[in-house]
């Protein structure tokens, strides 16, 4: 298997006990779908996962990217996925978003 060029991690909540809570599960899972369709669109090659809670719930929804290592948080629109993955193609960040 190839490595894909980027690697998206999303926050889904998920606690080492018991159900996802937290202000990035509602609107993260919810998003993860208009982002995969994008991701598809746009023909990126990206690899969408979700994580655990990242510490960051203040913040929430959170996402990083690889191999970029940006952290980003208040993603929780369609605008803010785009502007991300605009980020992506353009080879730069998406600076209103970054932590
Ligand atoms: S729930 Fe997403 S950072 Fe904590």
């Amino acid at each position: 298997m190839e490595k894909p060029t980027h690697h998206i991690i999303v926050c889904a909540s998920f606690r080492a006990k018991g159900e996802p809570k937290g202000v990035c599960h509602k609107k993260s899972i919810e998003l993860s779908q208009y982002l995969e369709g994008e991701i598809l669109d746009r023909g990126l090659d990206v690899l969408l996962t979700t994580s655990g809670c990242l510490k960051q719930c203040d913040n929430g929804p959170v996402m990083i990217v690889y191999p970029q290592n940006v952290w980003y948080g208040k993603v929780d629109s369609e605008e803010a996925v785009d502007a991300i993955l605009d980020s992506l193609e353009n080879g730069g960040t998406a600076e209103d978003y970054v932590l």
